[in-house]
């Protein structure tokens, strides 16, 4: 067994939230390897980076991921006993319940009320001095997400709603006051939702049998009984939220456009292809999901290392999307690389790789590219604004992180 590099120290995990989005380049970088130990919350941690590295990943004979997300992440990002944390058939099974309501159909049903719902909000838009983009874009995901999944929710509560489960997802790499925003709300969620999800199996809420709402309420385990509505109303969360987290791959795509301007000729074609590379090159540059984490399941070698049992393993996604190796020009945003092929494979995992149907990777990838092509679409196409002087940047420290204006624009008109 070969040793490989490790951090020579006692605890990593001030340096992982301080360095965020580069915890494991920095370090692969330094040691000039794909494969190093460290130390974070007091245990060993092996990181790992490249493809060949995200392909063992998820071998699903040598990695489980039960116990992989530490419990505060569960009661903030995804709720406890959630599909993230499942193996095997009972993964299976839950999988392809999400899977199921997420083809091509369900896809372009969502962006086409996604498009309608920005025509909706064009005259408000219009009256107001100054607009705030990524305010606007997760209310907007809020309100189609609930009426696409077929959750009566009134107009009135879309912005807290849309506020809460953001909450949940900025509280992932985050202690303190926001860490416990996060919690606050996915508790005020789960119960408001758990409410719904019984009103639907006592049919005093009618639900359509094909939307996720029935799907959710109506799930079962692998002995066949109905969940405890808790778990439904989790796993009916964990198909809002990410719908309104596209708010953020969002407001990167309208900063992409304001500063790189050459980038929104082949858009104005009405070409999808030429849609699809940009959206794909918003979720190759810009950061949101920072790494994977899994555990080992039983001892395996790999590369002459040998991965003990129960080791917390963290796959980058952030630094392998930025390393020359497998990018051309990783630091420049630029639609071409994209051009000759999906790279549909294990150098671009923005929402993980391999197969959604046989391990973890994001059942909501084909939506997300969906509803960010039609977002995109409008903004090139459909309206017109200004971008006054505001501060685009956004720390890299910060995991997830967002531009700090949240994108202002100014004489927004519909074209
Ligand atoms: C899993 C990213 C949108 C539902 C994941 C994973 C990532 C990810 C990195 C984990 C992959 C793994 O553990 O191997 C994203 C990003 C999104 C997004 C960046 C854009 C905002 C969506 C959407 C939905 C969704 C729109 C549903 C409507 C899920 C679910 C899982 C998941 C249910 C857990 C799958 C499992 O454990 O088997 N996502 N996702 N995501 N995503 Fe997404």
């Amino acid at each position: 067994n070969e040793e490989i590099p490790h951090e020579e120290g006692m605890d990593h995990s001030i340096a992982l939230l301080q360095e965020g989005y580069l915890f494991i380049k920095n370090r692969a970088d330094q040691f000039k390897t794909d494969l190093f130990e460290t130390r974070v919350l007091g245990k060993k941690v092996v990181c790992m980076t490249g493809p060949e590295a995200a392909k063992i990943f998820y071998d699903l004979d040598r990695f489980q991921r039960k116990w992989a997300a530490p419990y505060r992440i569960q009661q903030s990002l995804f709720g406890v006993g959630a599909i993230q944390g499942m193996d095997g058939q009972a993964h299976h099974q839950r999988k392809q319940q999400f899977l199921s309501l997420m083809d091509k159909r369900n896809q372009e049903r969502l962006a086409e009320m996604v498009t309608n719902e920005l025509k909706h909000s064009i005259p408000q838009w219009e009256k107001e001095e100054q607009v705030r983009f990524f305010k606007e874009i997760k209310n907007v995901l809020c309100w189609v997400a609930c009426q696409w999944a077929g959750v009566p929710v009134k107009e009135e509560d879309i912005p807290d709603l849309a506020d809460d489960l953001i909450s949940m997802v900025y509280a992932f790499g985050r202690v303190g006051p926001e860490h416990w925003k996060g919690r606050t709300a996915r508790n005020r969620t789960e119960g408001w939702m758990e409410n719904i999800i019984e009103d639907v199996r006592s049919g005093n809420i009618p639900a359509d049998e094909s939307s996720a709402l029935y799907v959710m309420a109506f799930l079962k385990d692998e002995k066949g009984q109905h969940l405890p509505a808790k778990k439904a109303a989790i796993e009916l969360i964990n198909v809002l939220r990410p719908i309104v987290a596209i708010s953020t791959y969002i407001t990167f795509a309208a900063v992409a456009l304001h500063e790189h301007p050459k980038t929104k000729e082949p858009l104005k074609e009405h070409n999808s292809r030429n849609l699809e590379m940009f959206v794909n090159e918003v979720r190759r540059f810009y950061p949101f999901g920072p790494f994977l984490g899994a555990r080992v399941k039983e001892d395996f070698t790999w590369n002459n290392y040998t991965f003990k049992r129960g080791t917390l393993v963290l796959l980058d996604i952030y630094g392998m999307h930025h390393d020359e190796r497998f990018w051309e020009t990783p630091n420049q945003f630029d639609p071409n690389n994209f051009k000759n092929q999906d790279r549909n494979d294990y150098s671009f995992i923005p929402q993980g790789g391999s197969d959604p149907g046989k391990g973890h990777r994001c059942p909501g990838e084909g939506i997300t590219v969906e509803v960010m092509k039609a977002t995109v679409d409008f903004l090139v196409n459909k309206m017109d604004y200004d971008v006054p002087a505001q501060d685009f940047n956004y720390s890299l420290d910060e995991m997830p992180t967002l531009p700090k204006s949240g994108f202002l624009m100014t004489n927004v008109k519909r074209i």
